[in-house]
């Protein structure tokens, strides 16, 4: 090994130790939403595995979708005193009283995968995706494959009232605007699951001619399209050929149905957000520097010419 390699090494050890003993000791509360979909559940093990790598005493809470109990869990929290506060918010709205409070207590708080409607300064950082790109992501792919083919295109959305909801969105509509041979015929919450996802995707096919009328499914996130796929075969039609499937996450039962023929694109979200959240945490905690007030995570799409059933194996099994 070179002197230089060496002298690399020994700097990325120390890095390493001191940022794990500056982690070490801390205590982090974590309200998360609850485990609506393959990705959430990702999320919380990958923040368990991380805290833990870095020594942090992680308190977790389930807030079974509610937003009054993420608030009930997050006053519990500042009541505990903890170090920070994780939180995965719910719905974008609400959050001001209970951010203050967390901001009066000198608790800093950080925003995992969604955003708020609140105060910049009730939060010291947010770690999320660019929900509007991937939504037109998801958007310019539709357009690219159907090219001027007249093309109905149904919506699973997100939870009502949440940013990747609103997003999503916002960012596919964007995607698809001017484009006359595209429309969104029908658009309904299926609120992030797959159960849900099936059941409005039910609707819509009996609603468009058995399903003939439909020319894609443009899903929020994976769970839903995996739950619109079923809803598609059992009607009698081929998911991926008679009706496209686009959607949102990355997770591996979406690469498996690829692998299968019957889904066309999905955009990953990495469920990777406490890394970086607490990266910055320890920065902040080391000299004071306010980090960036929102950091932005990738997002890729993928498609069957990326090696489904590959990206399948590499990520079943990582908490999906
Ligand atoms: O906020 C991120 C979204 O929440 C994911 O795309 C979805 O699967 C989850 O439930």
């Amino acid at each position: 090994m070179s002197i230089l390699s060496r002298l690399a090494l020994v700097a990325g050890m120390t890095a390493m130790l001191s940022s794990t003993a500056l982690a070490a000791g801390l205590t982090v509360g974590f309200s998360q939403i609850g485990s609506e979909s393959g990705w959430r559940a990702a999320e919380t093990s990958v923040t368990k595995m991380e805290a833990e790598k870095r020594g942090i005493d992680l308190k977790f809470a389930d807030a079974q979708q509610k937003q009054e109990n993420q608030i009930k869990a997050i006053r519990g929290f500042i009541a505990q005193g903890v170090d920070a506060i994780l939180v995965a918010p719910v719905v974008a709205t609400g959050w001001d009283a209970v951010l203050g409070e967390a901001k009066d207590a000198k608790i800093p708080v950080i925003l995992l995968d969604r955003g708020v409607d609140a105060a910049e300064d009730l939060y010291l950082t947010s770690v999320a995706s660019d929900q509007v790109e991937e939504g037109r992501v998801a958007g310019r792919f539709l357009a690219d494959s159907v090219k001027d083919k007249d093309c109905k295109v149904v919506e699973l959305q997100g939870t009502v009232g949440s940013t990747p909801a609103i997003n999503r969105k916002k960012g596919f509509e964007e995607a698809i605007a001017g484009k006359a041979n595209i429309s969104i015929v029908r658009s309904q919450t299926g609120d992030f699951t797959r159960a849900k996802g099936k059941e409005v995707m039910e609707g819509f096919i009996k609603a468009e001619n058995g399903g003939k009328d439909i020319c894609a499914v443009y899903a929020h996130n994976d769970d839903m399209a995996v739950g619109a796929i079923q809803a598609i075969k059992d009607a009698g039609l081929k998911p991926g050929s008679d009706i496209l499937v686009v959607s949102i996450d990355a997770v591996p039962d979406i690469f498996s149905a690829m692998a299968a023929g019957e889904a066309n694109a999905t955009v990953e979200l990495t469920p990777n957000m406490a890394g970086p959240a607490f990266d910055a945490l320890e920065a902040y905690l080391k000299d004071g520097k306010a980090p960036e007030k929102f950091i932005i995570t990738e997002s890729k799409l993928y498609t069957p010419a990326d090696n489904p059933q590959g990206e399948y194996e590499a990520r079943k099994g990582l908490g999906y």
